[in-house]
Formats: C-alpha cells, sequence, structure tokens
C-alpha cells in the first residue's frame, strides 16, 4: 500500500482522475449515495491551486482509496472528503489517508443510511466528532400544500442571467450575501464558469432580481438546477440577497419564482441543502412545504 500526495503544484494526470472518478462511482453504487460532493468531483481533474488529493495505491495502478483537501483563505480550516473503494475497506486505508490531511481539516461524511452508520463509526473511531450538519429538504412540484404567488416590490424586477453581463455582479453578490458561509461565499468567476460547462447549465433557470432602474444591479438570485437536465427533479441550487437588501422580502419571492419555474419545466420535485444553523432558511423552506430528507456531517478533531 502506498500513499501519493499531490499538492495544487503537482496535479492529477488524466488518467489518475479517471481512476479517481471510477472509483467514487463504484462508491455509490455500493452506498447508495455519492462520496465526492459536487465542488469536489469537479476538483480532481481540474488542477486547482487551493486543492491537494491524497491517492491510496494497493498496487499501481488499483487504487485503493481518494481524499481530497481543499484550502480556504483567511481562519476557515480546510475541508476534505474521502472515499475507500468498497472491496478495500476496513483494511486501514481510510485511517491512513486521514492521517495523510492536515490536522485540522474538516470531513464530510455525504453518505446516507448504513454508509453514513459505517462513516459516522470510522470517524469517531479516528477521533473526530460532528461538528456541522448539512440538511437536505424537498418537496413535491406536482402535489403537497400549495405554495403562494411571487410578491416583488415595484423598485425591483425579474430577468434570468445573462452570460457576458452578469458575471462579476454576481460573484459580487453571491460573495457579500454568503460572507459567513465558507464554501459558498468563496466562489470565485473560476468556479462560477466551471459550473457554466456543465451539460445542465441554463441560464434561464438563474433567476435575478434587480433594480427596476438599474437592469445590472442585483437584489436577489435564485439559481435552479436540473441534473440530469432530462431528470424529473430539480434543485434550488443556491438562493441569495445582497445584504443591503435583506428584511424585504426578496428571499422568499426569489425561491417562489424559482419553484414557479421548475413546475413549468414540467419537473415533479425539488430538493435543496441548507446548514442546519441557517435558522432563517429552514424556516422560509419550512413555510414553502419543504421537509428533511437526508443530513450530511462535517467531522472535526476537537482540540
Ligand atoms: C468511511 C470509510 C472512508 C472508511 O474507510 P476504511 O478504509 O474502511 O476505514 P479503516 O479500515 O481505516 O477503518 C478504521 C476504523 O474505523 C472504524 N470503522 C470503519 N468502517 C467501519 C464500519 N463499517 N463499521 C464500524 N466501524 C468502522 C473501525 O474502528 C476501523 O478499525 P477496524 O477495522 O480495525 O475495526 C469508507 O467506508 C468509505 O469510503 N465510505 C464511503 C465514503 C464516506 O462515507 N466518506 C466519509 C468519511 S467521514
Amino acid at each position: 500500500m502506498s500513499i501519493e500526495v499531490r499538492d495544487g503544484a503537482h496535479e492529477l494526470r488524466a488518467e489518475e482522475a479517471r481512476l479517481v472518478l471510477d472509483l467514487a462511482e463504484q462508491a455509490e453504487a455500493a452506498d447508495g449515495s455519492p462520496p465526492l460532493s459536487e465542488q469536489f468531483r469537479l476538483s480532481v481533474g481540474s488542477g486547482d491551486p487551493d486543492v491537494t488529493h491524497v491517492l491510496s495505491y494497493a498496487a499501481e495502478p488499483a487504487l485503493a482509496g481518494y481524499a481530497q483537501v481543499r484550502a480556504w483563505s483567511g481562519d476557515e480550516p480546510p475541508s476534505a472528503e474521502l472515499v475507500v473503494a468498497p472491496t478495500w475497506r476496513r483494511q486501514g486505508v481510510g485511517s491512513a489517508l486521514l492521517s495523510a490531511l492536515p490536522q485540522d481539516a474538516r470531513v464530510w461524511s455525504h453518505a446516507t443510511g448504513r454508509a453514513a452508520a459505517a462513516a459516522d463509526m470510522f470517524a469517531r473511531a479516528m477521533g473526530l466528532e460532528p461538528v456541522r450538519s448539512l440538511h437536505v429538504m424537498g418537496r413535491s412540484l406536482v402535489d403537497g400544500p400549495p405554495w403562494p404567488a411571487a410578491a416583488v416590490p415595484e423598485r425591483y424586477s425579474v430577468r434570468t442571467f445573462e452570460t457576458g453581463r452578469d458575471e462579476d455582479a454576481w460573484v459580487a453578490v453571491n460573495a457579500a450575501a454568503f460572507a459567513s458561509h465558507p464554501e459558498q461565499g468563496a466562489l470565485t468567476r473560476r468556479d462560477l464558469e466551471q459550473r457554466m460547462d456543465q451539460p445542465w447549465w441554463d441560464p434561464e433557470g438563474f433567476i435575478l432580481i434587480v433594480d427596476a432602474l438599474a437592469s445590472d444591479r442585483i437584489a436577489a438570485f435564485h439559481w435552479t438546477k436540473v441534473d440530469p437536465p432530462d431528470g424529473d427533479t430539480g434543485e434550488v441550487y443556491v438562493v441569495g440577497v445582497a445584504p443591503d437588501r435583506q428584511g424585504e422580502g426578496l428571499g422568499k419571492a426569489v425561491t417562489i419564482l424559482g419553484l414557479d419555474h421548475l413546475r413549468a419545466r414540467g419537473l415533479r420535485d425539488v430538493v435543496l441543502y441548507v446548514d442546519e444553523d441557517n435558522v432563517a432558511a429552514v424556516r422560509t423552506y419550512a413555510g414553502l412545504g419543504f421537509t428533511d430528507r437526508e443530513v450530511h456531517r462535517q467531522y472535526a478533531r476537537l482540540p
């Protein structure tokens, strides 16, 4: 068993990236849940300078496990995700990967059901404790409690994202709206462009509430996502309101505009991810008929 660490200056070769994505797929088939989140999956082959990859080879080229750690600017501790190939579990691969990560790294578990219980036992055996929970909430778009019509105050108008016009303004309003949110607030123009290259990118589903008299000024946004694009489930991907426009009801209004859009596309179901401690958001979504479906946990070594 060997461990290889690649920092931002030594990105993964294309065939290594493919092995990692294959391994993640095998784990998903065995566990019923993807081990890597979207940003981590996108970073596998991207050569991102803030990302370090850790590969555990059984006997090259057989990959037994993979971990990725992402550094943030400021005081935020790095976040990590790790996965062991189903046939290599309970043989110390997970522990070896974990010991190659920075001591203060926070490790995500995206598993559900029995795999979540296994991840929890692994984390606790390694001296990690759960420190943050991300809830997946969902609702039907065809049944269930109706949602009200969107109430957009008169000084605003509604339009969709325009490629080539809104990128920088959106990155700025997103950073301001999520200043206290480690991952979402750190999104750069490059991260946005990575998403714009994905098969699911659809500016028609990226709804903006802008000043009626200055339509480049974004007051609130609701980026919806349909992945796979021919599937029947939509996602409330990101909802944000500029800090100086909060308290005017724009969050609820823009959420509703997105739900209207997803329903008009003929989708049947919608999901979203929200931090447990974001009480205002959880309450807004619960009020629009969303209920809890899954919980993702982040683990950390306590001092
Ligand atoms: C969680 C995961 C990374 C563990 O990897 P692993 O290589 O099997 O872990 P290790 O062999 O290093 O296990 C170390 C210790 O963790 C505990 N542990 C690991 N898996 C466990 C399980 N299924 N049930 C109970 N304890 C478990 C045990 O104490 C184990 O020591 P032991 O095997 O000597 O009893 C792996 O199951 C996986 O890839 N799961 C899917 C992705 C995921 O959930 N990642 C998030 C991790 S927080």
